[in-house]
């Protein structure tokens, strides 16, 4: 299906495109819409609750047209189909990639080497279920007796980043009269601050990582039982302030977590696509099973659109599509995501992971190295926040930055204007962004000739605007749906495999052997070139120097 494809750069619609480039590139979005004045019709899209505008982009139909038979060409339609049906598309790791799984309802089948994993994945959704509630209600307590008041999640990368977006994202619905706090970083600071004013006796650390070996997770796990034994005394406490999330239970085990207190998923969930599986335990302690019942429908809503829409309607299709269009042809380093929603403050964050961990990759599924340029750098902040930082360079500088804007018709926090002045202000930005303020509208505005290139807007600085109603935990789970299913379909164009990692294992081998050079009170014999060496030797002087 996917070995031994022709080069990317040199399928008919991919050259197609290149030509077509030139013809677009010149082109002003002042002119575009000028021409047409249904294109705001026309660009865009609404499905599952999302009005999709990417008519403020650098594309014309004909555009669309040919990255639709690009993605044609690239076998975008049987790749999808391979991802639903279970098939080993991880293929360096030889696994099924079944995210699409955790939220398929109960009555659906999905096979993995011949077993049905939809009933297993309702089995660990209602176990889940049974525990967040006797939590919430207080059935749940801590060695003591006393009921459990806070929560912290211990995990990293995709043990951290879903369950960290999804508290934040939906703190509205989630349980006020308990203290959610997660803890990421190997750095003691993290530990430390996120436990300095908790109770041991009413607190519950969930140990979330999906191998249950990864170093700055386990280093934490390990000082949260030694912070709970510390008060509680006694190794029995344990059972009742540790639970795990993993896929490996012979390490949970190990670990002295009782394989009652696990909630499993499976290898074919890949870190970075897990916030659907039982890593939302955090999350559905928060906010309920109902609601997090609903967040799934919602995941579940946007595969069924992206697995059924034809793609010139397929929302995660268009997205994928115009990252291509822009990394490939216009030479885009980056993508910005702007959400107007300060609920959303992590979405930058947790987008990076997915998209980057994803599609960072330079060589194709065959072993190739590419000849193009694979996944931009995703950033971001919420607006208006950005507006006031880094705006101006989206704005006047020399790089083109295609930006997501997010936004609801409807705030969870109505208070007095504010809704309306911060989706003026999205508007403000698109518009401002596309059409720019020209040079001879800044001198009609007086302005000193001098002045002038100061002051002026190039504009022509394509934008989409996703526009949903409210953000509901129907909608979060849609929202990122939308790009998990947006980065395969990067994927698919650029040929490579979006749910490895292996880039992240140099460091890890790199740093396990440094860990005994820093550790040993006799000097080492060090054998890493020579910057290395010096900072390591620098560091074994200077760490004992007094302050
Ligand atoms: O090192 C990268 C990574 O493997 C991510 O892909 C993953 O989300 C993270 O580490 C955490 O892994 P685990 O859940 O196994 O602790």
């Amino acid at each position: 299906m996917t070995m031994n494809q022709p080069s990317l750069t040199e399928r008919p619609a991919w050259q197609a495109l290149a030509t077509h480039f030139e013809q677009i590139e010149p082109l002003h979005l002042r002119q575009l819409f000028a021409d047409d004045s249904q294109r705001a019709e026309r660009l865009s899209v609404e499905a599952e609750g999302i009005y999709f505008d990417y008519s403020k982009h650098r594309i014309t139909t004909e555009t669309i047209d040919l990255l639709l038979q690009l993605a044609e060409e690239c076998g975008l339609r049987e790749r999808i189909d391979a991802l639903f049906r279970g098939e080993k598309i991880n293929i360096t790791e030889n696994r099924a990639v079944l995210h699409v799984a955790l939220r398929a309802p109960r009555e659906q089948a999905i096979d993995v080497d011949g077993a049905d994993v939809v009933p297993a994945v309702h089995g660990v959704l209602d176990k889940m279920a049974g525990f967040a509630n006797r939590v919430r209600e207080g059935e749940w307590t801590g060695y003591t007796g006393r009921r459990i008041r806070n929560v912290v999640n211990i995990g990293i990368g995709g043990s951290d980043l879903g369950p960290v977006l999804a508290y934040e994202a939906l703190r509205h619905y989630s349980r006020r009269d308990m203290t959610f706090r997660f803890v990421s970083n190997v750095d003691g600071t993290d530990f430390a601050e996120a436990t300095q004013d908790l109770d041991p006796a009413e607190t519950l650390f969930i140990v979330a990582s999906k191998t249950f070996t990864t170093q700055e997770t386990m280093t934490n796990a390990r000082s949260a039982r030694e912070w709970t034994l510390r008060t509680l005394g006694d190794e029995a406490a344990v059972a009742k302030h540790f639970v795990a999330v993993s896929t490996n239970a012979p390490e949970v085990t190990r670990f002295g977590i009782d394989p009652a207190n696990m909630f499993i998923f499976w290898d074919w969930v890949g870190g970075r696509y897990s916030m659907s599986s039982a890593i939302g335990l955090s999350t559905m302690i928060a906010i309920g099973p109902d609601n997090f019942r609903a967040m799934l429908a919602g995941f579940h809503a946007m595969d069924e659109h992206f697995r059924t829409a034809p793609f010139e309607r397929n929302l995660p299709v268009l997205m994928g599509l115009l990252t291509v269009w822009y990394a490939d042809f216009f030479g885009a380093e980056t993508v910005a995501v702007l959400p107007y929603d300060q609920y959303l403050k992590r979405f930058p964050a947790y987008l990076q992971q997915l998209t980057m961990e994803s599609n960072g990759k330079s060589v194709t599924l065959d072993g190739r190295r590419v000849s193009y340029e694979t996944s931009p750098i995703y950033w971001g902040e919420p607006g208006t926040n950005g507006q006031h930082s880094f705006y101006q360079l989206i704005h006047q500088g020399t790089k083109l930055i295609p930006c997501d804007f997010l936004g609801f018709s409807q705030s969870l926090n109505p208070l007095g204007e504010h809704h309306t002045l911060l989706m003026a202000n999205l508007f403000a930005q698109s518009e401002a962004l596309a059409f720019g303020k020209p040079a001879a509208e800044v001198r009609a505005e007086g302005t000193a000739d001098w002045l002038v290139p100061h002051r002026t807007f190039e504009g022509n600085r394509p934008s989409t605007t996703l526009l949903a109603d409210q953000l509901t935990p129907e909608m979060l789970g849609k929202l990122v749906a939308l790009y998990e299913h947006s980065v395969y379909t990067q994927g698919v164009i650029w040929n490579v495999n979006p749910f490895d990692q292996w880039g992240v294992e140099l460091g890890k081998v790199l740093a396990s052997r440094i860990i005994p050079e820093l550790q040993s009170s006799d000097e080492p014999e060090l054998r890493h070139d020579g910057s290395t060496n010096a900072l390591i030797r620098r560091y074994r002087e200077r760490r004992g120097a007094a302050m």
